[in-house]
């Protein structure tokens, strides 16, 4: 892929998409995650004095329907602090693509892509409107190059000169590094909600990782296929097919998947519900899994403490719930005293660095979510195929 260093910036017209995308609660950005993470690459642009457009989605509005409470005036506001100069929001009129470019160091920042009809669709007159915009296009959002949208990919096609920006190299070389070519043992943590959700991920790690650490709801679901009692924990009835399937394929696989002994169950997931430790067999009818048990985290710390590369992807546990943490608590502790080289995706996996003060302590934290899966799963992202599209023009 070519990169934004590769091209002049001074003067020139600069269309930056990026994944400004963040969840704003009554107005108030909750999680500024991922506008911290674009930071470096819009001061680069402002500093090499580049006319800079700023484009993002927010949340999924009906397209071609303005919705007031997905607009990014917050994050243009929030831009603005940061940056320490005027962010304005443009809105999509029928003018605004007559209008001029911001003066050379200076910055506009787009409504949300999303508005307009044909953003999603990938419509081929949105993605010649956009490179219509700019003398440079420079694809920076790796959480949405899993979208084949006119803002991340139509777009790349079209416009006069198409680059990555650095974030998204940083994205790339991360995961790559952690599983195109990781050294080994490579030890992957997957927990979180949902076998379906997970299944690509999980069968393809089966073929590159050496050991598989599983927990929340993901585990619930191969224990009822094994036949263990769940109780009323989170768990998907509907998937025990594919979830007996996958456990044939980890069976026939030599990946390391240590089998937890005892489980952390209460009543309810919340702050108030009381903790009790079941063996595996014991889990009664009226409780919920909520948490891996002590034994099974300790089994879980011996697996990472010999690995030399490690991916997290999701909780093990309610770890919002002090009493049901304690397994991702020592699972993180265990993947920052490691000494591999480190890569976590997902809000909830980075939330739980947070909460327990780890979170400068990995290698690499990645701001996707469903593009950090599907990289994994060795899927075609069409974003970064377009780049590299561009790249073999050149
Ligand atoms: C994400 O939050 O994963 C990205 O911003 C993509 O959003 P989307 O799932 O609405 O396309």
């Amino acid at each position: 892929m070519l990169r934004m260093t590769d091209f002049p910036l001074e003067n020139k017209r600069v269309l930056l998409r990026e994944d400004l995308n963040v969840p704003i609660d009554q107005g108030r950005i909750t999680n500024a995650e991922r506008l911290r993470a674009a930071l470096p690459t819009i001061r680069e642009a402002l500093t090499g004095q580049a006319r800079l457009m700023l484009l993002s989605h927010l949340g999924r509005p009906h397209p071609g329907q303005p919705d007031p409470a997905l607009s990014l005036a917050p994050v243009a506001a929030w831009l603005a602090r940061e940056l320490d100069r005027p962010v304005p929001l443009r809105p999509w009129t029928d003018s605004v693509w007559r209008e001029l470019p911001p003066p050379p160091g200076a910055i506009v920042l787009f409504e949300n892509v999303r508005f307009l009809q044909g953003e999603r669709e990938d419509d081929p007159t949105l993605a010649e409107r956009f490179a219509s915009l700019c003398d440079l296009f420079v694809m920076d959002a790796f959480a949405t190059a899993h979208r084949a949208e006119a803002s991340t990919h139509g777009v790349i096609l079209k416009a006069l000169k198409a680059c990555a920006g650095p974030l998204l190299i940083q994205e790339v070389e991360a995961l790559t590094r952690a599983l195109t070519a990781p050294d080994h043992p490579l030890v992957a943590v997957v927990g979180g909600a949902k076998v379906s959700t997970k299944i690509e991920l999980l069968n393809a790690l089966l073929t590159q990782v050496d050991g598989l650490i599983l927990g929340g709801g993901i585990l619930n679901t191969l224990l009822l296929a094994q036949g263990f009692p769940v109780g009323q924990s989170l768990c998907e009835p509907d998937a025990l097919d594919t979830a007996r399937s996958f456990l044939a394929a980890a069976r026939a696989s030599r990946v390391e998947i240590p089998v937890p002994v005892d489980l952390v169950v209460g009543h309810l997931p919340i702050a108030t519900s009381e903790a009790d430790v079941r063996t595996l067999d014991k889990v009664a009818a009226d409780e919920m899994i909520l948490d891996i048990g002590p034994v099974t985290a300790a089994h879980y710390e011996t697996l990472l403490r010999s690995a030399k590369t490690i991916l997290w992807n999701g909780p093990l546990g309610v770890f919002e719930c002090d009493q049901f943490a304690q397994g991702t608590r020592r699972v993180a502790e265990a993947i920052v005293q490691s000494g591999a080289f480190t890569v976590v995706g997902g809000g909830d996996s980075l939330a739980a660095l947070d909460k327990f003060q780890l979170a400068d302590r990995v290698s690499y934290r990645s701001t996707a979510g469903g593009a950090f899966l599907e990289f994994a799963e060795g899927r075609v992202l069409p974003a970064l195929e377009a780049l590299a599209e561009r790249a073999r023009d050149t």
